[in-house]
């Protein structure tokens, strides 16, 4: 799993821009779908079991985004620094002395203006991009070039850290669930094969809006988003009761939705049956692709798998490998268990 993540949050692919992701995606997952294929927005759709038409059986929509956060190029000035714009929810704090990485290989650091007061966070605007060049003429970026964070993955034995774990991770969590997930010929016995869209969003960090159009062209019973969710377990931290190495979150509510509470129950059922640490998650900020697909057609039941990350949408972003483990573990009994809604 630490190879898969490593390479997946080595990839530079903001939202709008997810060609290098799908590409390495795409890969991992070939031979474990039935079809796979591409819509209009880029979300990489994998079917599996598509003639699961078995008594109780469900179409089962699980979602996790592919894209990241990253800045977009606003302006290059004669001395060829450059001014940009931030792609998704991008932290003041968190970018000055940061390198970033365009998708055409060009790289650069960023760092700001010269403040009248030293302590305070600059704004965005007040940043720059240093890219090594001298003139507009010789910079290696121009007008609408997107780059993403840059910083190496970090093996900590059992936390890791990388940028875009958000959601890298949950796209990780899907390739590993979909490896493990029973064939027809060995499923449980008496548990119906439902029929599972695995879904790579694209442009979640945006404002979710790739998932709602997936979700609309599948039509689920039921979905499913698989996220990182902050926590509440560092000094002085935001008052949150989920931790790093809790396990997965079941999601009850966050900023942008309440999750189906028949959904909630048949996750908490599942990991009480299959003997998998959970926690609860009541997030004051945020939201996932969860909630667009809930209020997609004329509605759908719809709730969240969060996977416990500390220093979210900062470069170094930290997970708990037993999270991830578990976090597989309960997506695959899920996906293998009576979708009782
Ligand atoms: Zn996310
Ligand atoms: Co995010």
């Amino acid at each position: 799993m630490k190879a898969l993540i490593e390479k997946l949050t080595n990839v530079f692919s903001p939202s709008g821009f997810e060609d290098a992701i799908r590409d390495v995606i795409r890969k991992e997952i070939k031979g474990f779908a039935d079809e796979i294929r591409v819509d209009a927005l880029g979300n990489l759709i994998a079917h599996k079991n598509p003639s699961a038409g078995a008594k109780g059986a469900k179409r089962v929509m699980v979602a996790a985004h592919m894209d990241e956060i990253g800045l977009m190029v606003t302006h290059v000035d004669e001395n060829g620094f450059v001014r940009f714009s931030n792609v998704g929810g991008v932290f003041g704090r968190y970018a000055p002395s940061g390198r970033v990485r365009f998708t055409n290989g060009a790289a650069g650091v960023i760092n700001n203006e010269l403040l009248s007061n030293f302590r305070e966070t600059p704004p965005l605007d007040k940043m720059f991009i240093d890219v090594g060049a001298t003139s507009q003429k010789d910079c290696p970026v121009k007008l609408g070039d997107v780059a993403a964070f840059e910083r190496p993955f970090l093996d900590l034995g059992k936390r890791v850290v990388a940028k875009s774990l958000d959601d890298r991770l949950g796209v990780a969590v899907l390739i590993e669930t979909m490896r493990r997930l029973k064939s027809r010929s060995e499923r449980v016995e008496g548990a119906a094969p439902n029929e599972v869209y695995f879904v790579f969003t694209a442009q979640e960090e945006v404002g979710t809006r790739g998932a709602g159009p997936a979700a609309y062209g599948i039509d689920p019973d039921v979905a499913i988003a698989v996220d990182v969710t902050p926590t509440g377990d560092t000094p002085m931290g935001r008052k949150m009761e989920v931790a790093l190495g809790g396990g997965p979150a079941i999601k009850i509510k966050d900023q942008g939705m309440l999750a189906d509470p028949r959904v909630v129950s048949w996750m908490a059922k599942t990991a009480e049956r299959s003997k998998i640490p959970y926690q609860r998650e009541v997030l004051i900020m945020g939201s996932t692709d969860a909630r667009a697909i809930q209020v997609t057609r004329a509605g759908i039941a719809a709730g969240g798998i969060s996977i416990p990350a500390r220093y979210v949408h900062s470069p170094s972003e930290m997970v708990d490998m037993d999270d991830v483990e578990n976090s597989v573990r309960l997506l695959a009994a899920l996906l293998n268990s009576k979708v009782s809604l």
